[in-house]
């Protein structure tokens, strides 16, 4: 059984720290996520405002006070820069969980998305129990199949022509993980 905490939990790795999302990112959320780039592995409204960006926030906060879903703000615990987001959906009546994430293109390439998806695999299967969590990505966005492959996840097939994004259909890959092979990587 999910039960999710009353409180927000905040995060730690090694680099980063993970909060909820203030109404005070807005301008940062839409600086970062408002880019092409970012727009382009994403289903992200673009172009992308600040008014867009305010209500994507507190439509986080009610999802995490409703038990459906938890996106953390991703932030440079050096700097305290926040650099991008990851979240899970939640579907609690099969203890599942879908993962989606984004980087500020500055940030790319330094390994913290892979840092980010393993501290939040890890708070979904010990602390929320979750059985499973699985990830889908655009074809055309090799970089994140890294990531996923990287963190042990697996390619579980090809959704073809699944989503219009910018006027193309196009392919989506799913990448899944179930507790028991988190579990069991996590203590080789
Ligand atoms: C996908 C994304 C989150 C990755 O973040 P990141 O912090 O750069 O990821 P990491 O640095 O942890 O790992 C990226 C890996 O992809 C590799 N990579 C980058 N570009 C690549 C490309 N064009 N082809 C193949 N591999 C690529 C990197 O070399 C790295 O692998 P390595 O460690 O083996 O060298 C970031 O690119 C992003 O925000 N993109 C836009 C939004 C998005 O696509 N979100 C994902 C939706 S599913």
């Amino acid at each position: 059984m999910i039960s999710m905490m009353n409180a927000f939990p905040t995060l730690r790795t090694e680099r980063l720290i993970f909060r909820q999302f203030q109404a005070f990112d807005a301008d940062t959320v839409q600086r970062l996520a408002g880019l092409k780039e970012v727009a382009a592995g994403t289903l992200l409204p673009h172009p992308y405002d600040l008014e867009a960006a305010t209500q994507w926030i507190a439509q986080q906060q009610e999802s995490f006070a409703a038990g459906n879903a938890i996106t953390f703000a991703i932030v440079l615990a050096e700097e305290e820069q926040l650099i991008g987001s990851i979240g899970m959906e939640i579907a609690r009546e099969h203890e599942l969980a879908r993962l989606s994430y984004w980087l500020g293109t500055a940030y790319w390439n330094r390994g913290y998305c892979t840092e980010a998806v393993q501290a939040v695999l890890d708070y979904g299967f010990t602390r929320l129990s979750l059985h499973r969590i699985y990830a889908p990505h655009f074809h055309n966005n090799p970089a994140s199949g890294r990531v996923l492959r990287k963190v042990g996840m697996t390619c579980e097939g090809r959704m073809r022509e699944h989503y219009i994004r910018f006027g193309q259909f196009v392919d989506v890959e799913i990448y899944g993980i179930l507790r028991e092979e988190f579990l069991n990587d996590s203590v080789l």
